[in-house]
């Protein structure tokens, strides 16, 4: 059935191999490739979620909800590897599924990966927004709060004193954490406002109307990428530079001062609910955590403008990974270490837990040097989670421009500029819609999705891999997954594992989102397909 069409691999090798004013310029060798890869990886994840997850649903075993996640993620890298190397194509997992599940299944992994690289753009741009507007309180100055948050946002103004009074306290066995100024607007915190003598209704209150930050960086950053992938690269290395090393800081700063007692109980009882605590807490913390692994996929999206992808994709796409998983799992286990797992239910977890390292540092000389830190740590996480978006907004287009290649999308979208030889017209598309999802909707609904899409992404992958080494055994691969029938069966089954511990009405907006995938198929795609007009005449 035509539905179920393949592209033949050997044509997909051929396109990928034409040079020339119309293609993608290639300048990216292995270094760059693991830099772009840790520039999508380290991001909102690891500066925001790692946190949420000890608190809510891990404990201090959130150490093995992260190693559990690393591990999936390291499954589904070696499955992308293999066809990186193979199959060097800018369209990434979408050219995979048309070249081993035809063209049905590639038109919606394409779609999917909108979930991923878009909406992840646009999470990470949220997350941005909320770090820069904290970084410039810091410095005294006040951006306007109706411009920094999703429409419909509560925020309240927390004075000086009532602010102290809520330092420390407990609201339904939760550490509260809420500064000076304008906090965001929540059940616990009003109740922790009430509880410690305050009123909720004398205190200034706003409602934010559009996320302008969000916004803005998305634009800023597709300009630059409209520019050239060059340019870009040299951009993000040194981003990357600056956040790997802020991290490291965190790890070497904080890891004397771990407290074997924060470990204890490592794994906490479980609550009585799924996936709080205890065994199911693990598994529910490596489920969010997850979103901290996703970009190393991204590394396959640039392969036609890599030198020798049959070498440098691999290294790109495993190396990356590897370099963040033990980042990660280190970044986990000081956190934990640092403090009680209940005050890391917050937007900035490893400025709370670098603080209380501060704390017991205090009388000694690295006191001083301590107190610099979270203003350190903001400033990499400003400047890191500008690496991520990069890396999306540029793995977005790429995605477009092969499937205009192939007809699913309109020929237009395919168009190179000829003096940048950039995919100018998707890029700016993608740059439109990204800022646009970044400015109006919040970052927790946005970061599921991203998550409940990737992992998909990841099953049919794996998928893929199996297929195409049963249709094609003897293609020419850079990289071969190693023990591939036992590897990649089981990266498919702990992907979907991973996904079913995502809350349902996440499930539900992915099978909405599908479901518009498949109608556009049907009214466009369907038609237009290169492969089936071939085929036809
Ligand atoms: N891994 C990326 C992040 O954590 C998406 O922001």
């Amino acid at each position: 059935m035509s539905l179920f069409r393949t592209k033949p691999i050997d044509k997909i090798i051929a396109e990928a191999q034409e040079e020339g004013k119309h293609t993608l310029k290639r300048a990216l060798g292995a270094w760059s490739l693991i830099a772009l890869g840790v520039g999508a990886i380290i991001g909102t994840g690891i500066f925001v979620l790692t946190g949420q997850a000890a608190a809510k649903h891990a404990g201090p075993a959130v150490v093995i909800s992260m190693i559990i996640a690393g591990v999936v993620a390291l499954f589904a890298a070696l499955c992308y590897s293999e066809f990186a190397s193979s199959v060097p194509i800018a369209g990434s997992a979408y050219t995979y599924g048309y070249a081993t599940l035809g063209e049905f299944v590639a038109w919606i992994i394409g779609w999917d990966l909108i979930l991923e690289y878009a909406f992840g753009a646009a999470t990470v741009a949220v997350g941005w927004s909320g770090y820069v507007v904290s970084f410039l309180s810091d410095l005294g100055i006040q951006f306007p709060i109706n411009l920094s948050a999703a429409p419909g946002t509560q925020f309240i103004n927390v004075p000086p004193d009532l602010a102290e009074k809520l330092t420390g306290i407990r609201v339904d066995g939760n550490l509260l954490s809420a500064g000076e100024g304008w906090n965001q607007m929540s059940e616990p915190l009003a109740k922790g406002i009430e509880q410690v003598g305050g009123t909720v209704a004398a205190l200034q209150t706003d409602t934010a109307v559009f996320n302008l930050p969000a916004f803005l960086i998305v634009v800023a950053i597709t300009l630059l990428l409209v520019k050239g992938i060059k340019e870009s690269a040299t951009f993000n290395t040194i981003i990357v530079l600056i956040k790997t090393s802020v991290v490291v800081l965190f790890i070497v700063a904080g890891i004397g001062y771990v407290s074997m007692d924060n470990f204890s109980p490592f794994i906490p009882a479980n609550t009585g609910n799924f996936g709080e605590f205890g065994f199911t807490g693990i598994l529910a913390g490596a489920a969010i955590i997850f979103f901290a692994y996703i970009g190393f996929d991204a590394v396959s999206t640039a392969a036609q403008e890599t030198i020798e992808p049959q070498k440098n994709m691999p290294r790109g796409i495993i190396g990356s990974l590897l370099i963040c998983t033990v980042l990660y799992v280190l970044v986990s286990f000081v956190m934990a270490g640092l403090v009680p797992y209940t005050a890391l239910n917050v937007p900035a977890p490893i400025a709370v837990a670098i603080d209380a390292a501060r704390n017991l540092a205090s009388g000694s000389p690295l006191g001083s040097i301590f107190a610099a830190f979270p203003m350190i740590i903001k400033i990499g996480a400003v400047l890191g989670l500008s690496s991520t978006m990069v890396v999306m907004l540029m793995g977005q287009p790429r995605v477009f421009y092969s499937m205009a290649k192939d007809g699913l999308l309109p020929e237009w979208a395919a168009k190179i500029h000829p003096k940048f030889q950039t995919p100018y017209v998707t890029t700016i598309v993608t740059g439109g819609i990204v800022s646009l999802i970044a400015a109006f909707f919040p970052i927790g609904l946005l970061g599921e999705l991203v998550s409940i899409g990737t992992l998909f992404a990841f099953v049919v992958v794996a998928a893929g891999v199996i297929v195409m080494r049963i249709n094609n055994p003897d293609l020419e691969r850079g990289f071969r997954v190693p023990m591939v029938w036992i590897v990649a069966p089981l990266s498919a089954v702990c992907s979907f594992a991973l996904m079913t511990f995502l809350p349902w009405d996440t499930w539900l907006r992915l099978l909405g989102w599908m479901a518009i995938g498949v109608i556009i198929y049907f009214a466009y795609g369907i038609k237009h397909s290169h492969l089936r007009k071939e085929s036809a005449g």
